[in-house]
């Protein structure tokens, strides 16, 4: 998370922070040897040449900071410009941004002098607004903006630019936010199309990663053999992640008729074989599994007996007594099969193991059904159409859903005075007739919260404010 690094008046840098960090030494416009982070120097270059072509010169004026220099700073800018001036634009010793070696101050090379931010004048304002408009490309953003103070604590710098990555730098320019604004308001659920061979955790680390958040959460795993929707919660959107893991799930799975294995899907170890009856009956077995019953849950799966996860139940090759879950199968349908293979569709309720239901069709044919392969076509309201893969979202190709998009819950928006009850997370009247939950939103369709009903009145289930 070290491109997002928040550093300001509330955050100080912490010494860890330069283990973890590359610096390099360069020297500044006035020659003198300073540091900075490797991979901000790299883009900054780059960003130079950039804008060579475009006639305007920038140089360093100003990159890493230690404690001492910032102090040192603090210091010169009260004897010239006193106390006040200098508390407004100076950041504290352990607060700038400065110490991070992600942050540039630039100077601006006019009639071959460099005139730094302490010269900065109006007339430079149409060049640096020049700039700004580029940044994005280079991974750099404009770090305090014009119009922004009460947010990032500083006055408008058009001379200070911070790294942050070339992927997060295009979402804060084209939604106007600031990186602080980023990490607290940046939140929905994305719509991924998981590929083979990838565990779900796999997925949400490089979104993490990606975006340079932490909070980030998947709504059902599937396993690396499986394909298709995988909804990712970012940021507040991780509050609903339970109920995004509740939803009926669409499937489309393909079966091997005559091997067992021990994960019950093609990735596992074949443990016995059984001959294949005629399968004139396979229709008629797959319709009768359109019901409510209780599964066993597989053996290679994460669930805990005593404490204990099955799989190394497996792995030590313990016994255990696998427990059973209700599941329900709303539909199934046979779409293709061979004399040793067939393909269905399914949507199922939580829980619902396709391996597992694999394995009951296969007892009630007389011989062995092995999963080959499994696609998860829908989740809710969402379905694999509206996905995206993997590759896409690192070139910015993603939609952040907000969570009414996903959820299959009624929305509302109310009137400012009912919203402020609602942000302060009051027990209101179920004058809206609400039976299980609804989502809050304000006249200006920010969402409040989810209420759910309760004793005749409507409770705060999640506040989002
Ligand atoms: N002028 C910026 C806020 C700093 O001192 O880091
Ligand atoms: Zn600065």
């Amino acid at each position: 998370m070290t491109n997002t690094l928040l550093i300001n008046k509330d955050n100080k840098i912490k010494e860890s922070y330069y283990k973890r960090v590359n610096f390099i030494n360069i020297k500044d416009i006035d020659n003198q040897d300073t540091k900075i982070e490797k991979e901000t120097y790299e883009q900054f270059l780059k960003l130079q040449k950039f804008l060579q072509e475009k006639d305007i010169i920038i140089g360093i004026d100003s990159a890493y900071r230690s404690e001492q220099r910032q102090l040192e700073l603090y210091n010169e800018f009260i004897e010239k410009y006193g106390q006040e001036y200098a508390d407004k634009i100076v950041a504290p010793v352990g607060t700038s941004e400065h110490h991070t070696g992600l942050a540039i101050d630039l100077a601006l090379k006019s009639n071959n002098e460099y005139l730094d931010a302490d010269m900065v004048h109006q007339e430079q304002e149409p060049i640096y607004q020049e700039i700004h408009k580029h940044l994005k490309d280079f991974g750099f953003i404009l770090r305090y903006p014009e119009g922004k103070e009460s947010i990032t604590g500083y006055p408008y710098e058009p001379w200070h630019i911070r790294y942050v990555g070339e992927f997060v730098a295009k979402i804060i320019y084209e939604n106007n936010y600031t990186l602080e604004e980023y990490l607290q308001d940046f939140s929905g659920v994305i719509l991924v199309n998981k590929e083979k061979d990838m565990t779900s955790f796999d997925v949400v680390n490089e979104i993490s990663h990606l975006f340079g958040i932490k909070r980030v959460g998947h709504t059902g795993t599937l396993d690396p053999l499986a394909e298709g929707v995988l909804l990712v919660a970012i940021g507040k959107a991780t509050k609903i992640v339970e109920l995004l893991t509740a939803t009926y799930k669409e499937y489309i799975a393909e079966v091997k008729l005559g091997i067992k294995t021990d994960t019950l899907d093609i990735t596992g170890k074949t443990i016995d074989t059984k001959d294949i009856p005629n399968l004139n009956n396979l229709e008629e077995v797959i319709n009768s599994f359109k019901k409510t019953y209780l599964q066993e849950v597989p053996i290679y799966s994460a669930v805990k007996v005593n404490g204990k996860k099955l799989y190394e139940y497996a792995r030590n090759n313990e016994k255990v007594e696998l427990p059973k879950k209700i599941v329900t199968i709303k539909e199934i349908e046979l779409l293709d099969k061979t004399k040793d293979t067939f393909k269905f569709k399914t949507l199922v309720s939580k829980g619902c193991y396709i391996r597992s239901l694999i394995n009951d069709i296969g007892n009630e044919l007389n011989t062995y059904a092995t999963m080959t392969s499994l696609i998860r076509t829908k989740q809710g309201k969402v379905s694999i159409e509206e996905t995206n893969a993997l590759s896409d979202i690192k070139n910015n190709k993603f939609k952040l859903y907000k969570i009414d998009e996903v959820l299959e819950l009624e929305s509302i928006n109310v009137s400012d005075e009912l919203a402020q009850k609602i942000r302060t997370g009051q027990k209101i009247n179920n004058e809206f007739n609400i039976q299980d939950k609804v989502i809050f939103k304000d006249k200006n369709n920010f969402i409040l919260g989810i209420y759910e009903s309760k004793n005749g009145f409507l409770t705060v289930w999640k506040n989002f404010v």
